[in-house]
């Protein structure tokens, strides 16, 4: 098997949007590389491959995944993910992605993250199904860990937990979502310090930044916003657990120019510089 996506530290990274294509091959960005959707190019030629490559041309890429359906119960896609290996040996990412959930099951795509049981049995599920996916893309899979809203009552673990065990028993990599813990944090009530603590260092190779929004008591992941103050603490609290991580920023709706995302990538790159200067 290839050997881990993302070995060497990628540095800040912005996830790709269409409205940014002509602006990002301007070029000019204080950007070192673009996480992209996957599923935006599985297409064999068309316009989206087009620019894809064109900006592969002038930047490292990591593809990220959102239907890839880990945790289902249903059958791995073996023709989705023959797709997806093809388009890595494309564009050669510095590695690939996806979520640790369940999207679909029974032919039907919930077009959603959908969070898994914290079990020994799903532990055991998913960690098999994540080595026969690595043996088809035949490189290690970053798996992120998802926001949620309600908890499984029969959950025999904390969430840190489970994701520590899958990357565990599935060898693979951990893609850690900053905003995500947050968020599950304040819905759960839980520790989020607690959370960082649990994964092992080696296995976390990316950070994601993304902001969130309040709907009564709970936290939605939308991703529709900046970064919230208590995720940049967090995110200090990261970099320092996990300073060999790539960063990235997410941003799904009102989506702003490209300059204003830079700038906001620029504040992650402070912050990091600094915590990482002070625990030298
Ligand atoms: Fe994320």
């Amino acid at each position: 098997m290839s050997q881990p996506a993302a070995a060497q530290p990628l540095g800040f990274g912005l996830g790709l949007r269409p409205g940014h294509y002509d602006a990002v091959l301007e070029g000019g960005h204080r950007v070192d590389w673009f996480e992209v959707t996957t599923e935006n190019y599985l297409v064999p030629g068309g316009k989206p491959l087009h620019y894809l490559e064109r900006v592969r041309a002038r930047y490292p890429l990591v593809m990220h995944g959102v239907s890839l359906s880990i945790g289902s119960t249903a059958p791995l896609d073996l023709g989705y993910l023959r797709s997806v290996r093809e388009l890595a040996r494309r564009i050669e990412p510095a590695g690939i992605s996806d979520h640790l959930c369940w999207t679909g099951v029974g032919g039907v795509n919930l077009h959603d993250l959908m969070p898994l049981p914290f079990t020994m049995e799903a532990v055991a599920h998913v960690a098999a199904r994540v080595r026969q996916a690595q043996d088809v893309l035949d490189c290690q899979l970053m798996l992120e860990n998802v926001s949620s809203y309600v908890a499984c009552a029969d959950a025999e673990m904390t969430e840190w937990e489970f994701v520590a065990q899958v990357s565990e028993a599935a060898d693979c990599l951990l893609l850690l979502d900053v905003n995500n813990v947050y968020v599950n944090s304040v819905n759960h009530g839980f520790d989020a310090r607690e959370y960082l603590r649990a994964l092992p260092v080696a296995r976390v190779r990316q950070l994601h930044l993304a902001g969130h929004s309040r709907q009564g008591g709970m936290l939605i992941d939308t991703h529709d916003a900046p970064v919230a103050e208590a995720v940049w603490r967090l995110y200090e609290r990261a970099v320092a657990r996990f300073p060999e991580a790539a960063t990235t920023l997410e941003r799904d709706d009102h989506i702003p120019p490209l300059a204003e995302l830079v700038a906001e990538l620029d504040h992650a790159r402070r912050l990091a510089a600094s915590v990482l200067e002070a625990a030298a």
